[in-house]
């Protein structure tokens, strides 16, 4: 259910009109839902339950690029969740949120030797690596450390996932994981590595993917692999299937979470053959977008309303920096009247004060509305605040989460002053 909707013609947020956030907060203004929040992560945790898993079996690592505010991760992290992060500074925020650095896998082509270094320091649940340099360098430091560093290795399986090729990561030519064919080599190298310590597999082929035939099908190619280094003697604990599910945005039906674990596990059963001391395969999913995409909005203010020869305008108080996917792959948000009117509609472009013509936030939309309405831009809790910038010298939205029929201030709105401070004139 959505945890967005209309109550006597305003848009609430749970119990909360937007109208009142906007008067308390301002905007632009990130709004999440704590109630969708806890859905949509139960969703992967309940299919994990109703599939006799518990959490050495099956562990779901929300995928902190998605949104990663550390109110947003410690409410995962009291549901349970682990995490997947990219970077230094995504395991200092779950860290910060009082998540568990046993539970963190860290992904991404580019580790360094300090990010590698913090981890092990950490000693994080597992190192998702991406290439035979990336393996030899965390040998390295972790030997520097006395540590062995647990690995999985990022597989390309080489599946077409379907979506937008922007966010489409597990083709031959992309940039991500170790080709499917040097798998075993790498593997081989990686077991006779002292500093590092085989631990599992790992893929990611891209976002937004609404059918789940390209993730079974990513499975199958891992369970082939998996089978082969068993042969070898090289015994892995978990098989990790990356994220992905997408969510509605306008039309788009995704499978149900339930549906896809479900077939997941079935095909995991009928393997079996796989165990890791006496025990089922681990399985790990890193879901983003599927879990915040839909607990979040943003709130917006129009400026001023242009009637163009060619064009009507909304100009909004919300821009390309703070919601970048419009400009970046032509993303479609939902947008809607935060007060219902009745009047004459026209069809708007949605656009932001920044100096570019990239700077639109939706298309052609029908709406009545004036100068002063708050608008909402729908589904946009993932990959919204995370991409943001300060592009324009703009301040970055602030963020709340309501819980029933409460508010909180989860990020204050950047001043001013703070986007320079860190700047400095010459001598
Ligand atoms: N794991 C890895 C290794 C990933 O690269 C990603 C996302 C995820 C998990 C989470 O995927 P999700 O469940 O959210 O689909 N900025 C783009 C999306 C980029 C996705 C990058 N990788 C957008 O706004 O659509």
């Amino acid at each position: 259910m959505s945890h967005f909707s209309y109550k006597n013609g305003a848009l609430c947020a749970e119990n909360v009109p937007l109208t009142e956030i906007a008067r308390q907060f301002g905007s632009p203004t990130y709004v999440y839902s704590k109630a969708a929040l806890v859905e949509n992560f139960s969703a992967y945790a309940n299919a994990c339950r109703e599939n006799q898993r518990d959490a050495s079996t099956a562990l779901v690592c929300y995928s902190v690029k998605s949104n990663s505010n550390i109110a947003v991760l410690d409410l995962l992290s009291k549901l349970g969740s682990g995490f997947d992060i990219v970077s230094g500074g995504e395991l200092l925020r779950v860290i910060a949120a009082g998540g568990d650095p046993s539970k963190v896998i860290f992904s991404g082509v580019g580790k360094t030797h300090e990010e590698m270094k913090l981890a092990l320091s950490h000693d994080i649940l597992c190192f998702n690596v991406e290439s035979t340099a990336e393996l030899h360098r965390l040998n390295e430091v972790a030997g520097e450390m006395g540590k062995q560093a647990p690995v999985s290795l990022r597989v390309n399986p080489n599946v077409d996932a379907k979506t937008h090729p922007y966010i489409s990561t597990g083709l031959k030519e992309n940039k991500f994981g170790i080709a499917y064919d040097e798998a075993l080599t790498a593997y081989r190298t990686a077991a006779t590595l002292p500093h590092i310590r085989v631990a599992g597999i790992d893929c990611h082929i891209g976002s937004q993917l609404l059918d789940d035939a390209p993730l079974l099908e990513a499975l199958d190619r891992l369970i082939e692999l998996v089978d082969r280094l068993t042969q070898e003697g090289i015994v892995l604990h978990h098989i990790d299937i990356g994220g992905g599910i997408g969510i509605t945005y306008d039309k788009d039906k995704p499978v149900a979470i339930g549906d896809y674990l479900g077939r997941l596990f079935a095909k995991i059963d009928k393997w079996r053959l796989h165990q890791y001391k006496g025990k089922p395969i681990q399985v790990m999913f890193e879901p983003g977008r599927s879990i915040v995409g839909n607990a979040g909005l943003l709130l917006t203010e129009v400026e001023y309303l242009k009637h163009g020869a060619a064009k009507n305008f909304a100009i909004v108080n919300a821009a390309m920096n703070d919601l970048m996917r419009p400009a970046m792959y032509e993303a479609w948000h939902g947008v809607q009247p935060v007060v219902q009117r009745v009047g004459e509609q026209k069809t708007y472009d949605i656009v932001g004060p920044v100096c570019e013509s990239g700077d639109w936030l939706a298309r052609e939309r029908s709406l009545a509305i004036e100068q002063g309405d708050l608008l909402a831009i729908m589904s946009a809790g993932a990959y919204g605040m995370t991409m943001s910038s300060n592009y324009n010298t703009r301040g970055r939205a602030a963020e709340v989460m309501v819980d029933g029929d409460q508010v909180h201030l989860i990020r204050r709105r950047e001043t001013p002053g703070e986007l320079f401070a860190l700047e400095t004139l010459l001598p």
